[in-house]
């Protein structure tokens, strides 16, 4: 794995912090230049602890992933861009995306001045396996060659779960990291690819708390991966990278797991139920099948179905200019009412 990493992160002194030097309990805390008045009477004149040690262990406790495989991100969003840091030289070498996908690896890719790779899906939004191992074969003998392959898993903004089959094989034919990003894996009855980390420790999953967890605003993004991957993570990444709010916020969702899954539960009892229903419109040609909390569906002209929506205030996403994606708009699952009046809404265009 080291061999994998950019040479200066592999020889980085990270920043030690003042929290990072000292974890028990003292009564005086004059070591980081705080604030010593607690103005919200909440702590927050205080730094959080950079390793989010308390969150982890509740993840490990409900989500069943390992304290010693996870690192907290403001976000997933964050450790994409670190994961490219991490791995990839700017100017030299390349990530690999399978488009029609989730639009931030580009970007964070072109941010860090990495070049981006494309390699299809199939139309049926399959992933084009052949097309993978000749990549990988010869990426293997290349100098400049590509470092992380991201497979978003259920892919946004199709809605389709890869099986860890698939992913046993894309992880096994590539000499570089293969990064899962399982955003929407709550809403999938797939297996998640954490259970393969220990057979290929070139799989880093990421998870995240925007999605079934309720809590986008947060900014609370998770990746499960090797140990040593774990441990460059946390040099890389700002120190106080996830602040107190959002540890406590999540440790609050946590303590109510039980509830979120059956919150969980209705959405994908609704996911199916309208996946039925908007099959039946007269505007809409193909509903694509979801794993995910989201439906993306083919229709006869999403420019004009989103200009209608709009009128009535309601937002959809128009993926018109998606590869594969002519025509598509993707709805996400809201509450009854919500799903009921994007629904009521375009069985009343005619196109
Ligand atoms: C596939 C995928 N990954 C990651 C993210 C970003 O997640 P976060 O809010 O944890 O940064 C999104 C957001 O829409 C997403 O669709």
């Amino acid at each position: 794995m080291k061999e994998l990493l950019r040479d200066n992160i592999r020889d980085l002194v990270p920043y030690s912090c003042a929290r990072d030097e000292f974890t028990g309990e003292a009564e005086v805390y004059l070591d980081a230049n705080e604030n010593f008045f607690d103005y919200l009477g909440d702590g927050y004149n205080r730094y959080p602890d950079p390793l989010c040690r308390d969150l982890r262990v509740e993840i490990e406790k409900k989500m069943n992933l390992p304290f010693k495989n996870t690192v907290i991100g403001n976000g997933s969003d964050e450790l994409i861009d670190n994961l490219i840091r991490i791995f990839c030289e700017p100017k030299k070498e390349s990530i690999l995306i399978m488009p029609p996908t989730y639009g931030a690896y580009k970007v964070f890719a072109d941010v860090n001045d990495v070049a981006c790779s494309e390699l299809p899906l199939n139309k049926d939004f399959s992933i084009d396996i052949d097309g993978f191992n000749n990549f990988s074969k010869l990426n293997s003998d290349s100098t400049d060659r590509c470092k992380i392959v991201f497979v978003c898993s259920p892919n946004n903004p199709t809605g389709e779960a890869q099986s860890n089959e698939v992913i046993s094989e894309l992880a096994s034919s590539f000499s570089g990291i293969l990064v899962v990003d399982e955003a929407y894996g709550e809403f999938s009855d797939k297996e998640s690819a954490v259970d393969l980390i220990d057979k290929y420790p070139n799989i880093v999953v990421l998870k995240t708390f925007s999605k079934c967890w309720g809590l986008a605003g947060a900014r609370l993004g998770i990746m499960v991966a090797d140990e040593y991957i774990c441990e460059v993570m946390n040099k890389v990444k700002a120190p106080y990278n996830v602040g107190i709010p959002a540890q406590k916020a999540g440790l609050e969702q946590l303590s109510k797991s039980k509830d979120i899954l059956i919150e969980r539960d209705d959405v994908i009892k609704r996911r199916n139920e309208y996946f039925e229903k908007f099959k039946k419109l007269d505007i809409v040609e193909k509903v694509y099948d979801s794993d995910a909390n989201f439906l993306l569906m083919k229709t006869k002209n999403s420019d004009q179905i989103c200009k209608e929506l709009q009128k009535k205030g309601i937002i959809i996403r128009n993926r018109n200019k998606d590869l594969h994606c002519r025509n598509c708009v993707r709805i996400t699952i809201g509450s009854e009412e919500e799903c009921k009046r994007v629904f009521d809404s375009m069985s009343e265009i005619n196109l």
